[in-house]
């Protein structure tokens, strides 16, 4: 029995932090259902990679689509079926278009980004949260990223969405506060997955903006995923009651 025994975990995005989080939350007790946008075969073989009974399934959400959210994360939708209900909401979604300065973007890829990275999660918390409130419990963690913070050169549109991600936390914090339901964000800075390795190896201001930006993080390398996740873990987890509103950098000092 660990701390997470009993919890019903929706996990939106299934990807490099994402499996990270599934592997720690179920490890603690957790049952996870995982979803994914296109990388169906990731997603099934992550939940080969759980502990037996602690997945739950999986099912296609895409987060830009208010419809696809509705069906897997709203009342009587697949993820609450398969779990009994949801008491924790962690979303990981996020973009992999090149960087490019804004006046060079193309106008729908600032549009998907902002869906994917800000009005898909909102929607997402959304549906999740009446559920939630009426059951006086609650944990919902947001990843985001520290150009929400800082800005990265090239990604206007994802570092705005990212600082809305603030907004949104501390506005339902509030509307929230007087129950056992919390609302947080956890900033990564590079972190060693899959998208990094790619950013990395991109030519343009992509491959160069990441790699001056790993360059910057005080500690002086990317964070492994399972870092990102002990944080999610920590603000997901019961006794982390208290803790709602905020944005927690996971970088390695990147941002202060
Ligand atoms: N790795 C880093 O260095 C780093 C740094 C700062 C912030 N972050 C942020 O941390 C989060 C997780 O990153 P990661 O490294 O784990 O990247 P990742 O492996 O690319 O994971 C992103 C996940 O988002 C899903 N996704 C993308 N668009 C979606 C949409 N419209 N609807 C639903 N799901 C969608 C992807 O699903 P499919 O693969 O199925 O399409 C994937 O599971 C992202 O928000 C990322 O921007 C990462």
């Amino acid at each position: 029995m660990g701390t997470f025994s009993g919890r019903r975990v929706l996990l939106v995005g299934t990807g490099g932090i994402g499996a990270a989080v599934a592997l720690r939350l179920a490890a603690e007790g957790s049952r996870v259902f995982g979803t994914y946008r296109s990388d169906h075969d990731g997603a099934a073989a992550l939940g080969a990679r759980l502990p037996a009974g602690s997945w739950a399934g999986s099912a296609r959400l895409d987060a830009a689509d208010p419809a696809s959210v509705d069906d897997v994360a709203g009342p009587g939708g697949s993820a609450g079926a398969a779990l009994g209900g949801i008491d924790t909401l962690v979303v990981t979604t996020g973009h992999r278009h090149p960087l490019e300065i804004l006046a060079k973007t193309d106008p729908a890829v600032i549009q998907d980004i902002v869906r994917t990275e800000l009005v898909g999660p909102m929607l997402l918390v959304r549906a999740v949260l009446p559920e939630m409130v009426e059951a006086g419990f609650g944990r919902i963690v947001l990843v985001g990223s520290d150009s929400g913070k800082a800005g990265t050169l090239g990604d206007a549109a994802s570092s705005s969405a990212r600082a809305g991600l603030h907004g949104l936390a501390r506005a339902v914090a509030r509307e929230t506060a007087r129950t056992d339901v919390t609302i947080n964000v956890v900033s990564p800075g590079p972190t060693d997955t899959g998208l990094l390795a790619g950013m990395l190896a991109a030519d343009g201001l992509t491959g160069k903006v990441m790699a001056g930006t790993l360059r910057a993080v005080p500690k002086g390398r990317a964070a492994r995923p399972e870092e990102v996740a002990a944080a999610i873990a920590h603000l997901a987890s019961a006794e982390a009651g208290f803790t709602t509103g905020q944005v927690l950098s996971v970088s390695g000092g990147l941002t202060m």
